[in-house]
């Protein structure tokens, strides 16, 4: 279960909550689990109180404690060196490094940064070792002059805000420019439009971005990773096929345990280009149609099963990489809906405005999968493959070929019992 409760951190993307209770309802079977979403959002009474910096943190300064409660500075080395052993994590291969050294360009060496990582983390200490592990390895594998990360933590009392902050100087020594910040917004709280505060929280991930456009390469990347356990060989493909496919974003897949079974997690955001989900709910909420992937989608279902990658209306799925472009430019930013646009989740209003602005190459990476802990990361692993697998075993016909215009309706979803096709540019004209 304590997957299942990871895998709905208040930052994910898809919002779940079962009126009154928690945010999830769980049990045995996909049909008894009804993940809800919902436009009237009811607080949980179980959600984490706000701004809990004061808190006693549940690991220690640099003592060295139990094997349960290791110290901030054994975080701070198993997320420096890959090869620390000190918590069992998602195993990762050595990627092709040469189907990515490119990327880094390390010939000629950037004036400014170009690869933005960006995070909203809420109570994921465990993970950290694997999640910003990798993206550490990443960055020094890209250039760390290339690369900017920056982080949002908000409300955590497990220690996530402690070791983030001390991975400052870690940091610094690299040469990776590190920008940090702890927030008290809390999306779960009574009385907040949890969409518009996560859409400030992305936003805020994002500050410098946007409001130093002159800091930054004008070809940025940004990289925006949900509390996702991964490798450094998921961040190259996605940043690989963006490159490869000249996409204006691209997304992994994430999944979710449900008791033994493997769900496509993201389905409140994803859409098609047929303009559906990518599995279909009935009215009553039920999963059990999870398995059954782009039942109505002949193309999407063929390139996903074949791990190639596919042009999508919206993705977000775990981990995303795209233009900041638009972001630079102030075009857009994450944001809520607005009055007479459907109740949806901000990166597929962040998709939307990208089809707006003529970006619509958007498209989906499937041969990265990822999980919400490390645990199921390795089970998905061995279930999906790992991207090298399936780079090595990679076709003649990966590239895309793009549709130039987006589906004329799009599923807008604002709870299970509310399911229409609506314009896919409502609300964006006068
Ligand atoms: C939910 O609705 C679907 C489609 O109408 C139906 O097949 C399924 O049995 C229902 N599940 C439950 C748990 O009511
Ligand atoms: C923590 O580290 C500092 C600096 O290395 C040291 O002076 C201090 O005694 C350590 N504290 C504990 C509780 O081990």
């Amino acid at each position: 279960m304590r997957s299942l409760l990871k895998a709905i951190a208040l930052l994910s993307v898809v919002f779940i909550l079962v009126a009154g209770f928690g945010f999830f309802q769980y049990g045995d079977s996909l049909s008894r689990i009804r993940p809800l979403v919902t436009g009237s959002f009811k607080p949980s009474p179980t959600a984490a109180p706000p701004a809990a910096t004061s808190k006693t943190p549940a690991i220690k300064g640099n003592a060295t404690l139990s094997p349960q409660e290791p110290s901030y500075i054994q975080y701070i080395h198993a997320i420096m060196d890959p090869t620390d052993a000190t918590f069992p994590r998602l195993e990762c291969p050595q990627p092709n490094l040469d189907r990515y050294a490119y990327l880094g360009d390390p010939s000629t060496p950037a004036l400014l940064p170009k690869f933005f990582f960006a995070l909203d983390l809420h109570q994921c200490v465990h993970l950290l070792p694997r999640l910003i592990g990798s993206i550490v390895e990443t960055m020094r594998f890209l250039g760390p002059h290339n690369c900017v990360l920056s982080i949002v933590e908000g409300r955590s009392d497990d220690g996530t805000l402690e070791v983030l902050r001390q991975l400052r100087s870690s940091m610094e020594l690299i040469g990776v420019k590190y920008y940090f910040q702890s927030s008290d917004i809390n999306p779960a709280a009574k009385g907040a439009d949890r969409i518009e505060a996560l859409a400030k929280l992305r936003n805020l991930a994002l500050k410098n971005l946007i409001r130093h456009p002159e800091n930054y390469a004008q070809d940025t990347t940004v990289i925006f990773s949900n509390d996702v356990a991964l490798c450094m060989e998921d961040i190259l493909e996605i940043l690989h096929q963006r490159n490869f496919q000249e996409a204006d974003q691209t997304c992994a897949m994430d999944w979710t345990y449900v008791g033994d079974i493997p769900t496509f997690y993201d389905v409140w955001i994803a859409r098609g280009m047929t303009g559906d989900s990518f599995f279909e709910i009935p009215e009553n909420g039920s999963w059990d149609s999870a398995w059954n992937l782009f039942w109505n989608d002949e193309k999407a279902h063929s390139r996903w099963a074949n791990s190639k990658p596919f042009q999508v209306f919206a993705c977000w799925n775990g981990i995303t990489a795209f233009t900041a472009k638009l972001l630079m430019e102030k075009k857009i930013a994450f944001r809520a809906h607005k009055e007479n646009e459907c109740y949806q989740g901000e990166p597929k209003l962040f998709a939307k405005d990208m089809w707006f602005h003529g970006y619509g190459k958007i498209a989906v990476v499937p041969s990265v999968n990822v999980e919400y802990s490390d645990e199921a990361a390795k089970k998905i692993k061995a279930l999906k493959g790992y991207a090298s697998k399936h780079v090595a075993n990679e076709g003649d016909d990966v590239k895309i070929t793009w549709e130039t215009s987006p589906p004329e309706k799009v599923k807008c979803m604002p709870d299970y019992q509310h399911q229409s096709f609506v314009a896919w540019d409502e609300g964006l004209h006068g």
